[in-house]
């Protein structure tokens, strides 16, 4: 087994780049060595702004040696492809949401990364942040009695207001359900363990929409999946969950409950790594704010825990199994919209085991 910070190469230079750029060159743990992308122009950009020894083409950051694992942060149409090629190369992967655009692919990937000794690892690692953790931790002590059931909600009038190339987050891979679904659906699957059965309506309230922001201001783009879906979930713990995913509402709004025989938690939102974390008992008269426990760090926490989890030869914790049992999640609920039945899942994946306490080593400066 080899020491020493692991080589990491990140492809995919765009938007959300700079987030994991401004966690991963901090962490001891990981060395950033290369970064591509399809524009070698913006990959070059962020090499030079991050002080990344190589930038150009895939290629040329999967024939780095010392690369371990490849940080796949390109747009869902080409999750399979970089994740498949990344393999091939002998790399360890780590992608963004979703795992890839459908359930078939992603046990493809899992099944190449199988076979050739190497991990899957995948966004969102939100669940790994003070918020989702110090909410795994209250349940697992009973704070709230046996959870019966969670509702949750996230809403609002869609993207396109501020990112400015949003057509992507309408196209197969995105809208709501699959763009912000996982942070909700992996929140829930850390909390409540793995699903068992969904059913659900899908629509969309309009066929094509305008760009915000950016250089492409006023441009129409067409909506290809549906932007307003609502989903009754049932987990094999037998609780169940009545969750919204919606870019068609003008009110935003984003919520996480869940009740139990005692009390009902209001989870931090799955987006963020920290708080609020609140609790109230049908005693109490308002919600009460419980101390959060752990790392605010920030997207690329999952990318670290991977790195230090491979030199200690022990399990990851924002694995593949995970993100495709969500991917299957996503599917079934899209499949019982269309045929108007409950599907049940055959997949199924276990929680991680919550972070110990210091993980951070920047924790107490947060
Ligand atoms: N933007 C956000 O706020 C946000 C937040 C969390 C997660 N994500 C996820 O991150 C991923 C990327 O989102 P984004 O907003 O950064 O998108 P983006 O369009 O801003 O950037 C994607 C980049 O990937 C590059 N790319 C596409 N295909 C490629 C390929 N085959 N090889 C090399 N480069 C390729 C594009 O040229 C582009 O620079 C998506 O999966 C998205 O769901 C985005």
């Amino acid at each position: 087994m080899s020491a020493g910070p692991v080589g990491v190469a990140i492809v995919g230079a765009g938007n959300i780049s700079t987030q994991y750029l401004n966690n991963l060159t901090r962490f001891p743990d990981v060395r950033v060595l290369g970064i591509a992308d399809l524009e070698t122009a913006r990959a070059a950009a962020a090499a030079r702004e991050y002080d990344i020894p190589t930038a150009g083409g895939l290629d040329s950051v999967l024939t780095l040696p010392e690369v371990e694992i490849v940080v796949n942060l390109t747009t869902p149409a080409a999750h399979a492809a970089v994740a498949l090629a990344a393999l091939a190369a002998g790399k360890h992967v780590y992608g963004e949401k979703p795992l890839t655009l459908d359930p078939a692919e992603g046990e493809k990937i899992l099944a190449e990364a199988d076979a050739r000794g190497l991990r899957v690892g995948n966004a969102p690692d939100t669940f790994l942040g003070a918020g989702i953790q110090s909410a795994i931790r209250a349940l697992d002590t009973g704070l709230i009695g046996t959870p019966i059931a969670a509702a949750t909600a996230v809403q609002g009038p869609g993207p396109e207001s501020w990112h400015p190339s949003p057509e992507f987050l309408y196209q197969r891979g995105a809208g709501p359900l699959y763009d912000l679904g996982p942070y909700y659906l992996t929140a829930l699957v850390s909390l409540l363990g793995p699903v068992a059965k969904v059913a659900a309506t899908a629509r969309r309230a309009r066929e094509r929409r305008v760009i915000g922001s950016g250089p492409k201001a006023g441009t129409e783009f067409a909506v290809e999946v549906p932007t307003h879906v609502t989903a009754l979930i049932e987990f094999a713990s037998g609780a169940g969950s009545a969750s919204t995913f919606s870019f068609d509402s003008p009110v935003g709004g984003r919520m996480i409950e869940i009740t139990g025989t005692e009390a009902t938690l209001s989870v931090p939102d799955p987006n963020t790594f920290g708080g609020p974390l609140l609790i109230r008992a049908a005693t109490e008269a308002d919600w009460r704010e419980l101390p959060l426990h752990g790392t605010e760090a920030g997207r690329g926490l999952g990318v670290v825990e991977m790195a230090r989890a491979i030199r200690a030869g022990v399990p990851h914790r924002a694995s593949g199994a995970v993100a495709l049992h969500v991917l299957d999640v996503m599917a079934a609920i899209i499949d019982s919209a269309a045929e108007g039945a409950f599907r049940s899942l055959t997949s199924t994946a276990g929680r991680a085991p919550v972070l110990p306490p210091g993980w951070d080593p920047y924790e107490a400066t947060l």
